[in-house]
């Protein structure tokens, strides 16, 4: 998601002036009915959170409006957030309480994630939100927020849990964290707190490692949470439910059966003006080292000994160790970076990266990368892992495919293709797998075909990765948060290509059309006998 710094705006001359703080006792409020949302029903109610706060820094900001305030309404709604619930947002506009609570509701109404609204349920969550704003570089606003928090916390019998959600520019992570501890805002003696930290998790190994230094520096690793959305996404955990939870492939997992495994995560959408952000950023620190390793690290992974954080991140950390590094110098041969010029999409033209508003004219930020990874370890010696990811391709789709390999013998014609198991991040949420069959007739004639599970047919929606995320943070489940060592590796892998392409001219972008997929040197990159899949 977007972290751009907000911008300092004005206060709305048509509202009232901003207090300097907000000096109304927090309220808690009887929640409405539960909503029948199936995909909650009964979900998760007997672990309902304590009584507790959520501090969101950067609750003015592009992700607080669009995902984090409907995801948590949408716990809240459905009753899943406890009996005593309270917001503190902060941030750098000006607003009073009154003037939040107007922002906060209009998100709501505004944002295509919010759940269907209840009648009455808006007025009775407004009156649980609260305001705080200042510069998060000086003392004064974490000064606020502690009397903020104690109000609310007397209002929750005094139970001292909160949890602090850093949803702004990774610059104020670090700064932010130290503001809380100069308060000993994360002490854990009369209640739990808890940090979340949002993406990018530095913007190299080393400031990644900086930061992480940084905040133990004031919290326990038990207390912070590094949170990856592509996580918090229902068919990313049924991933590790599909493998882990079914005899069937587990035994076809492996360098035996498998011939490699594709990983997809194509995007239509261009820059959405983030440009700032983007042209720092990049696709390799955007999606690469975060997202798309997190699926990477799901689909190679060995069985957990438990179902719990603690083994499911050890098992990812270890394939994460075992991944073979790509030096500076031999990315080349690794790895294809790629730039959009313009195109056609979706039968409109659209301009090229450079010509986005904000981009360099001859800015070398990458749009795109495929790059093959191999995994040292006996389940998965050389089998290739092939990831793409990249903006203003044909259309947005993340998928995991795991191609297996040909039959050993060709007793048909037309036979020996590969069979594929594919699971359908987004949209059309499924699983399928593809094998070959006989047409009907008096030939052998053999033609591949699909079966399809799809999640539409547990016939509702799926929750909202934030929802998801929020409340296993409120109840202290970190197994959806990447680890310190895991970020840590994560970035390792990363190196050798930032290394070898940052700052560096890059002659040959554009070197795709908006609305293809991707540079040509992507396909060469799979060999001559493999191909990307044709989504
Ligand atoms: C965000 C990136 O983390 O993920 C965006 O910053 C990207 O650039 C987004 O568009 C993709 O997320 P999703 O959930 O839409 O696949």
């Amino acid at each position: 998601m977007t972290n751009e710094p907000q911008q300092a705006t004005q206060p709305d001359p048509k509202l009232p002036p901003a207090s300097e703080s907000a000096a109304t006792p927090p309220k808690t409020v009887t929640m409405p009915e539960p909503t029948p949302n199936p995909f909650r029903a009964g979900m998760r109610r007997s672990r309902a959170p304590e009584p507790a706060t959520l501090v969101i820094f950067g609750a003015t900001g592009d992700l607080s409006r669009r995902k984090l305030l409907p995801a948590v309404f949408g716990l809240w709604q459905d009753g899943l957030l406890g009996s005593a619930f309270n917001i503190v947002g902060v941030g750098r506009q000006e607003m009073t309480d009154e003037q939040f609570r107007d922002y906060a509701l209009e998100a709501l109404k505004t944002s295509k994630e919010t759940d269907a609204i209840l009648p009455g349920s808006l007025e009775k969550f407004r009156e649980l939100l609260y305001y705080e704003f200042g510069d998060f570089d000086k003392d004064d606003v974490y000064d606020r927020v502690g009397t903020q928090l104690d109000e609310a916390e007397n209002a929750h019998g005094g139970r001292k849990n909160a949890v602090f959600y850093l949803s702004t520019p990774p610059s104020l992570f670090e700064p932010i964290s130290n503001g809380l501890g100069r308060l000993k805002l994360q002490d854990q003696s009369e209640g739990w707190r808890r940090i979340i930290i949002e993406k990018p998790f530095g913007t190299t190994l080393e400031t990644a490692r900086h930061l992480n230094d940084a905040i133990h520096g004031v919290w326990d690793e038990s207390q912070v949470y590094r949170i990856d959305h592509y996580l918090g996404k229902e068919t990313v955990q049924n991933l590790m439910a599909i493998r882990f939870g079914n005899a069937i492939f587990e035994p076809i997992w492996n360098r035996s059966y498998v011939d490699h495994v594709q990983i997809t995560a194509a995007e239509d959408l261009g820059l959405e003006g983030r440009a700032g952000y983007y042209e720092e950023a990049g696709i390799l620190r955007d999606m690469l080292q975060n997202h798309l390793m997190q699926l990477f690290t799901l689909v190679a992974m060995e069985p957990p000994v438990a179902f719990d954080e603690g083994a499911i991140r050890d098992e990812k950390v270890k394939v994460l160790r075992a991944v073979k590094p790509i030096p500076k110098e031999q990315v080349a041969a690794s790895a294809v970076r790629g730039q959009y010029g313009p195109g056609t999409l979706a039968g409109e033209r659209v301009p090229g990266y450079r010509e986005e508003p904000g981009v360099k004219p001859g800015s070398s930020t990458p749009t795109y990368v495929a790059v093959k990874f191999e995994i040292e370890n006996w389940r998965w010696q050389g089998v290739p892992f092939f990831i793409r990811t990249g903006k203003r391709l044909p259309k947005k789709v993340t998928e995991i495919a795991v191609v297996f390999k040909k039959p050993p013998l060709g007793l048909f014609p037309g036979g020996l293709e590969r069979n594929v198991l594919a699971f359908r991040i987004q949209p059309d949420e499924g699983v399928s797998l593809k094998f070959s069959s006989k047409t009907p007739g008096q030939e052998n004639q053999l033609r591949e075909v699909t079966m399809d599970f799809r999640y539409d047919a547990f016939g509702a929606g799926l929750e909202s990765p934030y929802s998801r995320l929020v409340l296993d943070a409120m109840l202290g489940d970190a197994t959806l948060f990447p680890r310190e060592d895991e970020v840590d590796h994560a970035w390792q892998l990363v190196t050798g290509m930032l290394e070898a392409w940052d700052g560096q001219d890059a002659p040959e972008f554009p070197n795709y059309a908006a609305g293809s997929w991707g540079p040509e040197a992507a396909d060469a990159l799979m060999g001559p006998d493999r191909r990307w899949r044709r989504l």
